[in-house]
């Protein structure tokens, strides 16, 4: 099946074949293409190029794009879509001025959601995280990592990584799976922390790997969840069994989550918002990618990771939705990339390379997505006409995503 795409005003986000990801200043540099046509063919980018010299388009689906922008989908690598419910008490908490510590305490958070998803059946859940997913792919992302980590117990951690497994199956987007047993110690192993550890190296995750349900093993390493001792046993078990880690990091307090990922192989290290010299220097020079979630900043009111810091001292970033019922209840990534700009003073060019080629980095995917690239998978969006590739990020609110394309076919719901 072919399909071409004629009039687009700008095509961005071009990149050359074997770029996998942008670092420091490479960051600010977006390639686009004026008055364009793309051809897709068997679900990947064949070819693009000047409407001057258009190719006919026998055989093909012809689009006209209208003048509008054509963009690479988003790529979302970080988020934990599969959750039964919400938690609209725990904002209202939050109005009142409990911190998110303070309702963890409380039997919130977390342990609240593992209550819910224990009570839900795989049928619900899978239905419940569909409408998310159908929901994201509208707002314009085409590859998403999804954790588990609100089982908690080796039944229900392998219930949510077998709903993810679905979507897999179903969804039209790109998923990747990441185990996340350790998000927080189970109700049964309250003050039996290190047997509940025990319980994630020992049964979950052997569990998980036999039946070749997860890419990705995570944790999270923060005060008052996981110490760093025990975050580098579980992602050493998770490597001897082929899981690759991708660590929650440095969200409450300076946890020494970076450098512990950094030495042991981290595909990336997520959260960040507490980060001092150390932690960047530590980064510097490795595979890891440093990846940002602001919309978990902005709904929790905390400081937001120093993006500018990070990017002068030559490290590419990520930008992720962080997708959850706790501390970001959204998977806008068009909000995530302007938040990006409006808090963390990236530009509109690094956030955009942020949410689409690092953060298909930071899924070991940007070989395949993350930008228009001959030969990579055809997942790209259509806007309406704008006055400049800025424009997107600034006016936030306006829903200029007009159509959506996955695996080079139109995505209708
Ligand atoms: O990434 N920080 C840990 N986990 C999630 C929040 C999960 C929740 O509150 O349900 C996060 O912010
Ligand atoms: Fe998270």
């Amino acid at each position: 099946m072919k399909l071409l795409v004629r009039n687009i005003g700008k095509i961005v986000g071009i990149r050359p074949a074997g770029c996998l990801r942008l670092c420091g200043e490479e960051m600010s540099r977006l390639e686009m293409l004026d008055d364009a046509w793309l051809l897709a063919d068997e679900g990947r980018i064949a070819a693009f190029g000047r409407m001057s010299d258009c190719p006919s388009g026998d055989g093909a689906q012809v689009v006209d794009a209208g003048g509008g922008m054509l963009f690479p989908s988003f790529c979302d690598s970080h988020t934990h879509l599969v959750y039964a419910g919400s938690r609209e008490q725990e904002f209202l908490d939050k109005i009142a001025g409990l911190s998110y510590e303070e309702i963890a305490k409380r039997g919130g958070g977390i342990l609240n959601s593992a209550d819910r998803l224990h009570a839900t059946s795989e049928e619900e859940l899978y239905t419940q995280a569909m409408a998310r997913v159908h929901e994201i792919i509208r707002m314009g992302t085409g590859c998403v990592e999804i954790k588990s980590g609100y089982g908690l117990s080796t039944e229900d951690e392998l219930k949510m990584l077998r709903v993810i497994r679905r979507i897999r199956e179903t969804a039209p987007l790109a998923v990747r799976a990441t185990f996340l047993g350790a998000h927080a110690v189970a109700w049964a192993y309250v003050g039996r922390q290190k047997e509940y550890v025990d319980l994630v190296c020992n049964e979950m995750l052997p569990a998980v790997a036999r039946e070749g349900l997860a890419d990705f093993v995570d944790v999270f390493c923060d005060e008052g969840f996981f110490t760093v001792d025990e975050t580098v046993r579980i992602i050493e078990v998770g490597r001897s069994l082929g899981l690759r880690a991708k660590i929650h990091a440095n969200e409450l307090a300076v946890s020494g989550g970076v450098q512990a990922g950094v030495a042991h192989g981290a595909l990336s290290v997520d959260h960040l918002e507490r980060m001092g010299a150390e932690e960047i220097e530590a980064l510097r020079g490795s595979a890891t990618m440093p990846t940002l979630l602001p919309g978990a900043a902005f709904f929790l009111g905390m400081s937001y990771p120093p993006a500018r810091d990070m990017i002068r001292a030559g490290l590419g970033v990520a930008l992720a939705s962080d997708y959850n019922p706790g501390s970001s209840p959204s998977g806008n990534m068009r909000m995530v990339v302007s938040l990006a700009s409006i808090r963390m003073k990236m530009t509109p060019a690094e956030a955009l390379n942020a949410a689409t080629l690092n953060s298909a980095y930071a899924m070991g995917l940007s070989d395949e997505y993350g930008s228009i690239t001959p030969g990579k998978v055809a997942n790209f969006f259509l806007t309406d006409p704008m006055p400049s590739v800025e424009f997107f990020s600034y006016a936030y609110q306006t829903p200029l995503i007009r159509r959506v394309f996955l695996r080079g076919g139109e995505y209708a719901e």
